[in-house]
């Protein structure tokens, strides 16, 4: 049910593209977007008391601007900045819907996607007046295809599986002069995925303001969720330097990915840590995480900053899922979907479950009456 890796490439990582001044400068831009509002940070207090622990709190993304995942927060800046560049619009002087107005079909937009990332370039095009197409994976949902075209993007599903379905985004950019906006990079192709990445490191900067702002205790451990790393890289680089002089311990951090597609946890064993990619069906509910190769631009702050990668079956996310569904009286309900609800279902696993390696998990993870653990609930129930 659980592989697990305490990492032993661990060490202090200050990063230069994944921090606080960055992502502020980045906040600041999210927020001329006429519809931008915080998603709400979210006490599980009643579960905490119950799983033995201080306090766990849950970043809800499941509300972010109607589309029901954190994504769109990668790819509006990364519009932003492609467009900023293509109309020599200084991003300081960045406005929506200005673009909308005055600059409509300037670019189109390309991207594979299980889903959320799609649906967030097809929304944030839409806002200013761009096109889109979304290619998706073999076996994607109609109801996700329907989401998708409903923000009036194209999408077509392919007949691969997400890594080759990706390089035929790649090449149909390049076939047609489109620009690729992907939420992984590779050699060739950092540029944009860092843009996407830097994005998402608003929702940790929000998190954290939450916080402070009701005077609440700041997180000891946290647990992120990863398919490439893209999401978890950014909000790790930005949590190890906002939390690098406030926490009174160093940040504890857990990486979960699906058993099938566990290409970081199998980097992190590599003797030099090289990432390694998994290749094949990469079968999993969890949609969002089922990706086989690692996300070159954010391994460095994994790599380094990571205490323990895990990698989990779906049954652990099935059970997060029911928890946010059917809280202990008391909490509040959330709404989450296979990939959001995968880190809750793990945590209380390890806080519960009487097996060797559940209660081994928990020791080395350090969780006890003092941690306050932070939780991301990326996506809503589908
Ligand atoms: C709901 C959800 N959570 C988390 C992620 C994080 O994935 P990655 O590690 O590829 O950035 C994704 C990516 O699509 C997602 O859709």
């Amino acid at each position: 049910m659980i592989s697990s890796k305490i990492n032993p490439h661990r060490k202090a990582h200050h990063s230069a593209l994944f921090n606080v001044a960055i992502a502020q400068q980045i906040r600041g831009l999210h927020e001329k977007m006429p519809q931008y509002r915080n998603t709400p940070l979210l006490s599980l207090q009643n579960l905490a008391d119950h799983l033995g622990l201080k306090h766990i709190y849950v970043k809800n993304e499941a509300d972010r601007l109607s589309l029901g995942a954190f994504k769109v927060l990668g790819s509006a800046y990364a519009l932003a900045r492609l467009l900023s560049e293509k109309l020599a619009i200084p991003l300081a002087d960045f406005d929506f819907e200005q673009i909308a107005r005055d600059h409509a079909q300037s670019m189109v937009f390309i991207t594979a996607t299980a889903g959320n990332h799609g649906r967030g370039v097809a929304w944030i095009a839409r806002e200013m007046k761009q096109n889109a197409v979304i290619l998706m994976p073999k076996g994607s949902s109609q109801a996700s295809v329907d989401k998708i075209l409903a923000l009036g993007a194209k999408c077509h599903v392919s007949d691969l599986n997400y890594d080759d379905t990706v390089r035929l985004a790649q090449q149909l950019a390049e076939r047609y002069q489109w620009v690729l906006v992907q939420d992984t990079a590779w050699e060739t192709y950092q540029e944009i995925p860092t843009w996407i990445s830097q994005g998402y490191m608003t929702m940790a900067d929000e998190a954290i303001q939450q916080l402070l702002y009701m005077d609440l205790a700041l997180p000891s451990h946290v647990m992120l969720q990863a398919g490439v790393g893209a999401m978890a890289g950014g909000v790790l680089g930005y949590l190890l330097d906002r939390l690098e002089n406030t926490a009174s311990a160093p940040l504890t951090v857990m990486l979960t990915e699906p058993q099938q597609a566990a290409c970081l946890l199998h980097s992190a064993q590599q003797p030099q840590a090289i990432p390694v990619a998994i290749t094949g069906a990469l079968e999993s509910i969890m949609a969002g995480l089922a990706c086989g190769e690692v996300n070159p631009v954010t391994w460095p702050v994994l790599r380094d900053g990571t205490s323990i990668f895990t990698a989990v079956s779906d049954q652990l996310t099935l059970r997060g899922m029911d928890l946010y569904a059917h809280p202990i009286a008391g909490d509040p309900i959330i709404s989450s979907g296979p990939s959001g609800a995968v880190t809750l279902g793990l945590l209380d696993y390890i806080c519960r479950a009487k097996d060797n390696a559940a209660m081994q998990l928990k020791q080395d993870f350090g969780l006890n009456q003092d941690s306050v653990v932070l939780l991301f609930n990326t996506e809503a129930a589908l």
